[in-house]
């Protein structure tokens, strides 16, 4: 049987152009072991499944291939790698070897136009790829790690060679990837002697999609695991995510959400799951799943799913055993418990330590760990209580834990106490676990951070965290109290370094192991992550996870040039765009650490300021007339400040020392209070909003700049976002600051906030059909109103221009649900100067900060008088609401 099948596979691979390796490799420069041929149908033809989809040539820029691309060189980028060797011979013939082979004949053909072949012999020039163990008399420079990598020019037979050397075979493929990452961005190979060691174990994603085929916070379609209660058929995405995985570095998935439907663990879905895996191996990426700590009640049929029973500890014993039979490689458990509604060890008196070592000890033989989620709190909180603080949750549960978790449990904590807001501080819990394993939870996809609407790279705010000293040592090392300096200088106390990245990685502790997650929520919308620019956030994290001392600019650049080329205009213009992002999009959305005044119980989109407050899940603001800001100091507030090594928590307890961006999250202070920077609260919030739409306006224009250097396709879908972002910080402005102007009564010392001089709104136009209605809340709509289309097939809007003549800009606001696609036209003296449907894809169904929408049009003279008239056709339940017209001039 097996021979046979090996024959057939034989003839398979002969037709692709490619033989299998032979069983052993004469090496001239190089004593290579002997190795054995694969055995396994399977792995074979996962392996060969690349090779195949590289036959299909892209032909439009999609984004599906992300930083994939492997565009052809022009004859000047090609010229220093001409004399690359276009055989490769590779140490063994494991899937993840043979795909580490098949990417560098699929990337480097396609970049340098030559054909690139398996090898089986060391002949003069020649690129090998083996794992450090599987090279005789190799000599590597310092310590290679696991997944480790090292790159090598290296003379063949005298012909110029390369070795990609790998601390396991898995390394080898991200050894394949970073070589090719390297051609595509132009650097040189000759005397490339580079070796590199991941900046952490644990460097996995998380996926929140649900068996039915939706994703919890997905912004970008479907699952691509999951459909109508089954593992899709068809996996073929599952294989790409993990190839765009392993590019960079990323080790494990966890592929269902961890509001886990206890149904992935029943015995006949697990072989699902397990194709899932099959699709995952040949790229390095081990799967886990989310697991509901009732399952051995609602699937097991117990009576209890205490974690003490000694029937629900078998239970879990059987189903880790019954899983490793499935799936050799499985990687374990991801356990969100006692959080937002989902049950617990609190049920029957047990604390997490007892829940994830039952896990633990039932994946531990297996080789595998239990992420637990450090992400535990009480969202029924009394918001009466000023003691009361959704914050200081994790630290108090799992710090006094410290010490009883198994080695191979890890607990997972969000970046922040709170939950993925644009600014939080930094997680306390990183500091407070001396004797337990963790990772940090970071968020790609942009749940608070505009849902892959608003372009915000990420990568800068991580950087604060994963550089933040939890210990404030700033890089010198412990002083006792009283001690001398190396001068011989008395000096204060003061605690050694902890970089929060030094932390996780374990070590800071000497952990075995710990590291990084992210939520990720990649779907099968054709380029993953919906908004072109969201990839530089996956691509971003991966970089981090695995080398957290890149900067945030220089991970930028790498992705410009590997997504859009190497024209320095472009990679420039788009690392300026992207690094500001994120402040420009804080500036606009949560002031001096308010967090993000979205829509908490909702979407979690557009504003709504109140809906953090008068509520028990913790997200509080505390704004009243006088002031704003939550105390959380030791002496006064909730003392979470308090839960921060001494040096920090020094900081943060002083309302003088504490940053700007966080003042307001530790502290309650009145609007007129002076910050660091010499402005009021209250001015601070209307000039970070005038200044943050301002800034993101200007992202259009700068990103118009490089038309003709981009692909249409992509040009054109990143200018659109910008544009619909620039007019979204508008609605999020005059939200805010109309809001705070009306609660403080402070005006805007530059006269902006609540004056807006080129406005008609459309409740003062004339109407026809049009009837006024309130909205709420009323911040979201420009002066509190619109207008609404109901029970009639079409309804108009109009007025006289009274303004000067000459070249006009005109924006309609309007309002695009996702439950009809209304149309719009636009007269100006009868005559038509635009129309639009209503189609876009918001979170939203009715009138609102989610639904407000900007359509502008250039260059429209008008004269004083004219009739501008506006036309809305209802369609399905998108009554064709108009906020207002404003009437600018046109910028220079
Ligand atoms: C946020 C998010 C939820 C998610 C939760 C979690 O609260 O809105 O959808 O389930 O985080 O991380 O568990």
């Amino acid at each position: 049987m097996r021979a046979a099948s090996f024959e057939g596979i034989r003839g398979g691979l002969a037709a692709t152009g490619l033989r299998p390796s032979a069983a052993r490799v004469k090496c001239l420069v190089l004593r290579l072991p002997v190795y054995s041929i694969a055995r396994n149908f399977r792995v074979f033809v996962l392996a060969l499944l690349p090779l195949l989809s590289c036959c299909f040539v892209a032909g439009a820029e999609t984004g599906r291939e992300a930083w994939l691309r492997y565009p052809p060189l022009a004859a000047a980028q090609k010229q220093p790698y001409a004399s690359m060797p276009e055989r490769i011979v590779v140490l063994g013939d494991s899937p993840l070897l043979l795909a580490a082979r098949n990417e560098l004949i699929r990337g480097l053909g396609s970049m340098l136009g030559r054909k690139f072949h398996p090898g089986e012999k060391m002949a003069p020039g020649t690129i090998v790829l083996g794992a450090a163990g599987s090279f005789a008399d190799l000599r590597v420079p310092q310590k290679i790690e696991g997944d480790g990598f090292w790159l090598k020019s290296q003379s063949v037979n005298g012909a110029p060679g390369i070795l990609v050397v790998g601390g396991s075979e898995r390394a080898v493929l991200y050894g394949a990837f970073a070589l090719l990452s390297r051609v595509a961005r132009g650097r040189r190979l000759s005397a490339l002697n580079e070796l590199e060691n991941p900046g952490a174990r644990i460097r996995w994603v998380d996926q929140w999609d649900n068996l039915d085929g939706s994703i919890e916070r997905g912004y970008s379609g479907r699952s691509i695991f999951f459909a109508g209660g089954k593992v899709r058929e068809d996996l073929t995405l599952a294989g790409e995510y993990a190839r765009l995985l392993a590019s960079i570095g990323i080790n494990g998935c966890n592929v269902n959400n961890v509001n886990a439907n206890p149904r992935a663990l029943e015995s006949d879905f697990l072989p699902q799951v397990a194709r899932i895996a099959d699709a995952f191996r040949p790229w390095g990426v081990r799967l886990s799943l989310s697991v509901d700590l009732s399952s051995p009640k609602t699937i097991g049929g117990l009576d209890s799913f205490d974690p003490l029973d000694a029937k629900v500890i078998g239970w879990w014993k059987t189903k880790a055993d019954e899983i490793y039979k499935l799936i050799p490689d499985f990687g374990g458990f991801t356990v969100k418990a006692d959080s937002e509604g989902r049950v617990g060890p609190s049920s029957y008196g047990r604390t997490p330590a007892d829940a994830a070592n039952v896990l633990a000890r039932a994946l531990a033989p297996h080789g595998g760990v239990v992420f637990y989620r450090a992400f535990v709190y009480d969202h029924h909180l009394d918001w009466r209580d000023f003691k009361a603080d959704r914050a200081r949750a994790a630290y108090d549960i799992f710090h006094p834990l410290d010490g009883e978790f198994d080695e191979n449990v890890i607990i997972q904590i969000k970046h922040g106490p709170i939950d993925f807001q644009a600014r939080e501080p930094v997680s306390p819990l990183f500091g407070g676990l001396e004797k337990t394993n963790e990772a940090i939870e970071l968020q790609v996809t942009q749940e608070y951070t505009g849902q892959q609407r608003h372009l915000v790279y990420l990568a800068p705010m991580w950087k604060e965290v994963l550089d933040f000293d939890m210990n404030r040592g700033d890089g010198r090392p412990e002083v006792a109290a009283g001690g001398k300096s190396a001068q011989g200088e008395e000096e204060k106390p003061q605690g050694s370094s902890w970089p929060v990245s030094d932390l996780v990685a374990g070590k800071i502790f000497h952990r075995p192991t710990g590291g990084y997650v992210a939520v990720v929520n990649a779907g099968r919308d054709r380029n993953w992550l919906a908004h072109p620019f969201a990839a530089a956030n996956l691509y971003a994290y991966g970089r981090l996870a695995w080398n957290p001392s890149l900067t945030a600019r220089e991970i930028s650049e790498e992705w410009s040039r590997l997504t859009f080329g190497s024209d320095p205009a472009v990679v420039k213009t788009v690392a300026d765009i992207a690094m500001r992002s994120w402040r420009a999009y804080e500036s606009y959305t949560g002031f001096l650490g308010t967090q993000t005044l979205t829509d908490i119980t909702g979407s979690h989109y557009g504003p709504n300021i109140e809906s953090s407050e008068g509520n028990g899940w913790g997200q509080w603001h505390r704004a009243d007339r006088e002031g704003i800001g939550m105390d959380r100091s030791l002496a006064t507030g909730t003392g979470y400040a308090g839960q921060y090594r001494p040096a920090v928590a020094k900081e943060y307890e002083s309302v003088a020392r504490t940053p700007d961006e966080l003042l307001l999250f530790f502290h309650h202070v009145p609007y007129t209070r002076l910050l660091q920077s010499g402005k009021t609260v209250i001015q601070h919030v209307y000039d970070a909003h005038y200044d943050g739409a301002e800034e993101v306006a200007g992202f259009a224009r700068e990103w118009k700049t490089l038309q003709g250097k981009i692909d249409r396709e992509r040009y054109d879908d990143v200018l659109e976002r910008l544009e619909y972002q620039a007019g979204h910080a508008i609605v999020w402005r005059d939200a805010i600051c109309s809001y705070f102007l009306r609660l403080s009564g402070i005006p805007d010392g530059k006269g902006r906030a609540g004056n807006f001089p080129h406005r008609v709104e459309a409740e003062n136009m004339t109407l026809d059909g049009y009837v006024p209605v309130g909205i709420t809340p009323w911040e979201n709509a420009s002066g509190g109103k619109a207008v609404e289309c109901r029970d009639r097939k079409s309804c108009s809007a109009w007025f006289r221009f009274s303004g000067t003549g000459g070249k006009r800009e005109i924006d309609v606001e309007y309002f695009d649900q996702d439950n009809g696609a209304s149309r719009f036209r636009v007269f100006v003296n009868g005559k038509k100067i635009d129309e639009w449907v209503a189609d876009d894809r918001l979170p939203a169904k009715k009138m609102g900060g989610d639904s407000s929408t900007r359509r502008r049009m250039h260059d429209v003279n008008l004269l004083a008088g004219d009739e501008i008239r506006i036309e809305g056709t209802p369609q399905g339940e998108e009554l064709a609401g108009i906020d207002y017209i404003e009437i600018l001039p046109e910028p220079e």
